[in-house]
């Protein structure tokens, strides 16, 4: 079949001399048999590309990161060529047969030289494609999770306590901060004026997080409190198992520098099972909670214990 093939190519070959419109056509053709194969090639290679890029978006989108725009405009465009490409190479046995069947200016010299003119823009489409894709990065960090304002009353008299509790956000030797004292003494009203302060004050926080942990809360409750401020989607996420819950909070987590506000804790609430990472000097994240009891303070690992007065006017 090669030689009736080159027998034929030639004899279009002497027939097309010096016909620069139809030259053209009759090289798509000749170089079919070596197109075809680099066309088979390239799409191996781009299919190879795009599943690494999928995977990549696959890995950001678990960790909540948006993949860029354009990263997915290029996985789609690099589907269908990948589906096109299949097409022409399938098509390809077809049309190399009929080369060897018909004459030049037959139907089928015809159809080949369409068919060559695609194979050769499909390959220099892949080409162009696979050179555009090369990502440096395929998505952006979440632009720092804004910090959920909350309605917060005047507090009075508490600026001290606020400034000593800020001084321990910004001591990077302490990760866990504990504010205790008894019901009604403002303990909530701090937490509230801290969690606001974030959003006032640069830092370098990646993600600011606030849950009440009340008594009737359990770890489902706490775990989706948590999981709502980070961005797990309502529905489906919320009917997984606790420690599901908690490995996809823990991974999140544990790839950011975070705050974590807890209000109300006590001490049956295992953070472990909650999924909150223990906060390392290494990534400066902190856990700061206000709790009713000192013991808590001590059980939870609280490097600083305050203890939040009543109204110091
Ligand atoms: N420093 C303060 N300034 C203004 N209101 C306060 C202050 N401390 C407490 N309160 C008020 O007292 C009540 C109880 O405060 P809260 O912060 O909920 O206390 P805790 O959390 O310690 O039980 C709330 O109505 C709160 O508005
Ligand atoms: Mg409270």
């Amino acid at each position: 079949m090669g030689n009736c093939c080159s027998l034929q190519i030639g004899l279009e070959n002497f027939i097309l001399r010096g016909l620069d419109s139809i030259a053209g056509h009759a090289n798509y053709v000749c170089k079919l048999q070596q197109t075809l194969p680099t066309l088979s090639a390239a799409l191996q290679e781009l299919r190879a590309q795009r599943n690494d890029l999928q995977s990549q978006v696959d890995l950001a989108e678990q960790r909540l990161l948006r993949p860029f725009e354009q990263v997915q405009l290029w996985l789609s465009k690099a589907e269908t060529m990948i589906t096109e490409a299949e097409k022409l190479i399938a098509d390809g046995p077809q049309q190399m047969n009929n080369l060897c069947l018909g004459g030049c200016g037959s139907k089928n010299y015809l159809s080949s030289y369409k068919f060559g003119k695609k194979v050769a823009e499909m390959l220099q489409e892949i080409r162009d494609h696979k050179r555009d894709g090369a990502f440096e990065k395929v998505a952006e960090n979440q632009p720092a999770a804004s910090v959920v304002v909350r309605p917060e009353e005047q507090p009075i008299a508490l600026e001290s306590t606020i400034q000593k509790a800020w001084s321990c956000i910004v001591d990077k030797d302490v990760g866990i901060i504990g504010l205790y004292g008894l019901g009604g003494v403002g303990k909530t009203t701090l937490l509230t004026k801290l969690n606001n302060k974030f959003s006032t004050t640069p830092n370098d926080f990646e993600v600011v997080i606030w849950a009440l942990v009340s008594k009737d809360s359990d770890v489902g409750k706490i775990q989706d409190r948590i999981g709502g401020n980070l961005g797990f989607p309502d529905g489906s996420w919320k009917n997984k198992h606790v420690d599901q819950k908690a490995v996809d909070i823990y991974r999140i987590l544990s790839n950011k520098r975070f705050v974590v506000l807890l209000d109300d804790l006590w001490e049956r609430v295992d953070l472990n099972q909650v999924g909150i990472p223990k906060p390392r000097q290494e990534n400066g994240s902190k856990l700061i909670f206000t709790t009713r009891s000192l013991e808590v303070c001590g059980e939870k690992g609280a490097q600083k214990k305050i203890n939040v007065e009543c109204l110091e006017t």
